[in-house]
């Protein structure tokens, strides 16, 4: 019986096999570290600020309410980073005289100039001086083709902590939801565990008695307020 030989064109079709093999792997793998790598989906994107400004310290331990620095989140589409001046009401030359309780500033207690010398606010002294901004770096970043709006969120009583987390638990500023177009939809479908009274949207701390009171609670606000997002693409997509 004469011995079975593979024509030697099957040389060139194994190579050919794992040639595409390689490829196809490569391929995946490059898809793979670019769906789950932090820079490209951008989850924990916390950028070097040029003042190391601290939300922990403003927002949790001083309880300053977001608005008060960001406050064109519930007007605009956009939700404005502070002035200088703003940070210049306690940092500037000129004394306070007052204090949050509650989020709300009262006046009384003297403030005083909080750390008019340190260093780390060169930046706010230099701005208050010359009239050129801060130039923080931005943390989120939607693609230009999205369409995004803070205030209609704000009005319909999302909190900033379901699309931000803790911000008021952060030292640095850090990206903790993907922002892709699953995770709008995702709330789109299904808002109404998202909200709450419009007032409340910047208590970030904000606790039920129970689970049970929890959900009551979200229904009755989605109702009250009719709550009804779209998900047509033109929504998002103008
Ligand atoms: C004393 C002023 C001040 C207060 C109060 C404040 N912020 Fe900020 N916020 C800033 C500054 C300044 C920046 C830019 C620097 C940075 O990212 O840390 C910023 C950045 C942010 C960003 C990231 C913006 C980006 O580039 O994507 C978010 C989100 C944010 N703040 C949410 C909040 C929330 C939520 C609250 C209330 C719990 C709050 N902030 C309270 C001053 C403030
Ligand atoms: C209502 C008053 C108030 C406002 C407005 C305010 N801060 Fe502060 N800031 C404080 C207080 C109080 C401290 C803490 C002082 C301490 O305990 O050392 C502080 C501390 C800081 C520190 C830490 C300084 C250090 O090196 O220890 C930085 C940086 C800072 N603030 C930046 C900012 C920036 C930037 C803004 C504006 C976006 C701002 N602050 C707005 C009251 C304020
Ligand atoms: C429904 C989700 C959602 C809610 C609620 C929300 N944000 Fe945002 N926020 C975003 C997205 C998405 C971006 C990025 C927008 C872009 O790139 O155009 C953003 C960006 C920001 C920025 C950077 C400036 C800007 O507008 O691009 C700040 C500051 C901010 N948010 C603060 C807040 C504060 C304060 C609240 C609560 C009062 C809040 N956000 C509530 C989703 C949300
Ligand atoms: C946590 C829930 C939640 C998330 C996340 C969310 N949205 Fe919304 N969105 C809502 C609610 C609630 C409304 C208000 C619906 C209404 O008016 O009845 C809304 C309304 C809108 C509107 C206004 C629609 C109109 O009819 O004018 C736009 C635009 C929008 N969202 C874009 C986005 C984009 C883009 C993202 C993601 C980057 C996003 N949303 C993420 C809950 C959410
Ligand atoms: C609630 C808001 C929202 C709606 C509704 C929406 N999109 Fe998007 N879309 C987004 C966001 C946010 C992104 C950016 C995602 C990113 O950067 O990863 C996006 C990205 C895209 C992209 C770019 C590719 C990609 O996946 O990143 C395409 C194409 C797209 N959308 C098509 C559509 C079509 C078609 C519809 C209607 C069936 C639609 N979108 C409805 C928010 C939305």
């Amino acid at each position: 019986m004469q011995e079975f030989h593979f024509p030697t064109w099957v040389n060139k079709f194994t190579l050919l096999v794992i040639g595409t093999g390689l490829a196809v792997a490569g391929y995946l793998a490059t898809c793979l570290f670019a769906a789950t790598h932090p820079e490209i989906i951008n989850v924990g994107h916390r950028p070097k600020q040029p003042v190391p400004f601290s939300h922990k310290l403003h927002a949790g331990q001083l309880k300053m309410d977001c608005r008060y620095c960001h406050n064109t989140v519930e007007r605009a589409g956009h939700a404005a980073v502070p002035p200088a001046a703003t940070c210049g009401n306690c940092h500037g030359g000129n004394r306070t005289t007052g204090e949050f309780v509650d989020g709300a500033w009262q006046a009384g207690r003297d403030l005083g100039v909080v750390h008019p010398e340190k260093s780390t606010l060169e930046p706010i002294r230099l701005s208050l001086e010359t009239d050129k901004s801060v130039l923080w770096e931005r943390v989120h970043d939607l693609p230009d083709f999205v369409y995004f709006n803070h205030s209609v969120h704000i009005a319909r009583g999302v909190s900033c902590v379901s699309c931000h987390g803790r911000i008021d638990q952060m030292e640095v500023v850090e990206q903790v939801k993907t922002l892709s177009m699953k995770w709008c939809l995702e709330c789109h479908r299904n808002p109404v565990p998202h909200i709450r009274d419009p007032q409340m949207v910047t208590q970030l701390d904000m606790t039920w008695e129970s689970p049970e009171v929890e959900e009551a609670y979200h229904k009755e606000w989605a109702e009250k307020l009719g709550v009804n997002p779209n998900v047509n693409c033109s929504t998002c997509h103008r």
